[in-house]
């Protein structure tokens, strides 16, 4: 089976469901509250890990009550730990998450010990990094180790997928033009693009000039609209999923978690992005980020009744 690398966060999600935001100087009180692993990268790599892809994960926890605990959930879905290393005298990142009544989220992020994730550590794994057949990144980590591991995929002929989230301005071009995937959101792909994205039709003239610069691949993710495809297969549009949301935190990561089992597993894109579109929809009616993510079974009963 091939493996999947994720390179990239892992944070603890501090998830505060609300009736609204206080004003300054307010105290108020919320409905509800629950504490869960988190991170873009361990999300994705989780939600692939629930599909049953074989995944290799290479991050960093801190020094703290949280590290034992997120080490356990990698383990637990069976992804390979031996390469998420403890910083001492540093916290684990963490992310206070909050959850309005119609389901939007707002989310901080405290980086903690995956600011110290470094090229050097993209060294440590080089031997197995060479084994797997696609690496995944996300921008919760630092740039220049994100660049490295660009490099790193390009040099040795690995696919390598960039989720440019949280959104950055200034990514560097010649780094963008090695990447197989870019898989975006809208407002993710305006700062990217430098363009006004309102609109599909708007994301997908963005897109092709991403295209015309380099990039194999890029996916537009659109929420409850589905995603768009423009690239070396052509343009199309997977349509999106009518269901009722009630928490649609980590739905982006579930996303690519799908998408990565899937293409990784046969190569066929549009089908992966069909996949991932379902499985997206299916992880906002649950709460929770990586506890609304579907393992094989429950998805193929979400498909069922679809
Ligand atoms: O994409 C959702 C994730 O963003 C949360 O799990 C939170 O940890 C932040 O990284």
């Amino acid at each position: 089976m091939s493996k999947i690398a994720v390179i990239g966060s892992n944070m603890v999600d501090l998830i505060t469901y609300i009736d609204r935001m206080p004003a300054q100087g307010e105290t108020l009180e919320a409905p509800g509250f629950a504490l869960g692993c988190g991170g873009k990268g361990a999300n994705q790599a989780v939600a692939a890990a629930k599909l049953g892809a074989q995944v290799l994960m290479v991050s960093k926890v801190g020094d703290d009550m949280f590290a034992d605990n997120t080490l356990a959930n990698f383990q637990r879905f069976g992804i390979d730990t031996r390469y998420v290393q403890r910083v001492p005298g540093v916290s684990s990142g963490v992310a206070p998450i909050f959850v309005s009544p119609d389901s939007h989220n707002s989310i901080l992020i405290v980086k903690g010990a995956n600011a110290h994730l470094s090229p050097a550590d993209i060294d440590a794994a080089a031997a197995d990094l060479r084994e797997c057949t696609l690496i995944v990144l996300q921008l919760e980590i630092n740039l220049d180790t994100v660049y490295y591991a660009i490099e790193f995929a390009h040099r040795h002929g690995i696919a390598v997928l960039l989720n440019p989230a949280p959104a950055l301005a200034g990514l560097s071009g010649t780094h963008l033009a090695q990447l197989d995937f870019l898989i975006p959101n809208e407002s993710e792909l305006a700062l990217i693009s430098g363009q006004v994205v309102d609109s599909p039709e708007a994301a997908q003239r963005a897109a092709r000039t991403l295209v015309a610069n380099g990039i194999r691949h890029v996916i537009v993710t659109l929420g409850e609209h589905g995603a768009l495809y423009v690239g070396e297969e052509g343009e199309f549009r997977v349509p999106g999923r009518k269901v009722v949301a009630r928490d649609t935190t980590g739905a982006g990561d579930a996303f690519i978690g799908c998408f990565i089992q899937h293409w990784s597993r046969d190569g066929a894109i549009r089908q992966a992005m069909e996949q991932a579109v379902a499985y997206s929809a299916c992880s906002v009616m649950a709460l929770g980020t990586q506890t609304s993510y579907p393992d094989r079974q429950a998805f193929a009963r979400f498909q069922q009744q679809q």
